[in-house]
C-alpha cells in the first residue's frame, strides 16, 4: 500500500466512516457505538471541524474532564482511502506524562499487518523533527498486552523508560518509551 500522511479532509470521510463500521476505533480504550458512528456519518463536516480544531478540554477514560494539549492529527491515506491515524500532542501534561505520551496511532483492521503503523510513526517523527525543534525526544506508552504496538515503537528507535501500572485499566501494566529526535 502506498501510504501518504495527510491532514484529514472531506475527501477521506466516506472511507473513514467505512473504517469505523469495520471496527476501527478512535480510542484504544473506548470502542465506537452505532450512535457515535451515526453522528459522524450524518455530519462529517462537523466531525472534521472538531478533528482539525478540537475543544480545549477532553473527557478522560474515567469520565473526568481534563485539559487537552494542542495536537497535530495526520491520517494515513492512499488516495481518498483512510487507512489509519497518528496524533502528536505538542507537550505532555501530568495525565499524558503518566499515560498517553506525545504520539498515538491506530490502523483500520483491514489494513493491519502491512507496516502502516510503523510508517505512520516514522512519518510523524519526521514531522516533529521538522516543526518542533524544541523537543529533544518524545514519549510513547503501550500496554504490555499490545506487542504489535511495542514492536512499532521499537522499530522506530524506542528505548524503554520504565514499566508502569495502567492508570485506566485495573491490573494492566504498560511500558513508557522514549524516542530520541536529535
Ligand atoms: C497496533 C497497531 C497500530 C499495529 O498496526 P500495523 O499497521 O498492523 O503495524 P505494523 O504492520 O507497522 O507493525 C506491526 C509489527 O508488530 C509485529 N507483531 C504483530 N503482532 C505481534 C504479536 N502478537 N507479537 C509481537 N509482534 C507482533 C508485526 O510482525 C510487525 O513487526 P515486523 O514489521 O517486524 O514484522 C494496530 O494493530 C492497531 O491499530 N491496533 C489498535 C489501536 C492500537 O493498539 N494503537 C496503539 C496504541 S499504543
Amino acid at each position: 500500500m502506498a501510504l501518504t500522511l495527510a491532514r484529514p479532509a472531506m475527501a477521506h470521510m466516506a472511507s473513514f466512516v467505512a473504517a469505523l463500521r469495520e471496527g476501527y476505533s478512535r480510542d484504544t480504550l473506548r470502542t465506537e457505538t452505532p450512535e457515535s458512528i451515526a453522528a459522524i456519518a450524518d455530519d462529517p463536516a462537523w466531525f472534521l471541524r472538531q478533528t482539525l480544531d478540537p475543544p480545549t478540554t477532553v473527557v478522560l477514560p474515567d469520565g473526568a474532564l481534563g485539559q487537552r494539549v494542542p495536537e497535530t492529527v495526520l491520517w494515513g491515506v492512499e488516495g481518498d482511502e483512510f487507512l489509519g491515524s497518528v496524533h502528536f500532542r505538542h507537550h505532555l501534561n501530568a495525565v499524558l506524562e503518566q499515560w498517553g505520551g506525545h504520539i498515538g496511532y491506530a490502523v483500520r483492521p483491514s489494513a493491519q499487518g502491512h507496516g502502516l503503523a510503523s510508517a505512520m510513526l516514522a512519518g510523524m517523527l519526521d514531522h516533529v523533527r521538522a516543526h518542533h525543534s524544541e523537543l529533544d525526544r518524545v514519549m510513547l506508552t503501550v500496554n504490555l498486552k499490545n506487542p504489535a504496538s511495542a514492536r512499532v515503537i521499537e522499530k522506530n528507535g524506542g528505548v524503554v523508560r520504565d514499566v508502569v501500572p495502567h492508570p485506566w485499566v485495573p491490573g494492566d501494566e504498560g511500558r513508557r518509551y522514549w524516542i530520541d529526535l536529535k
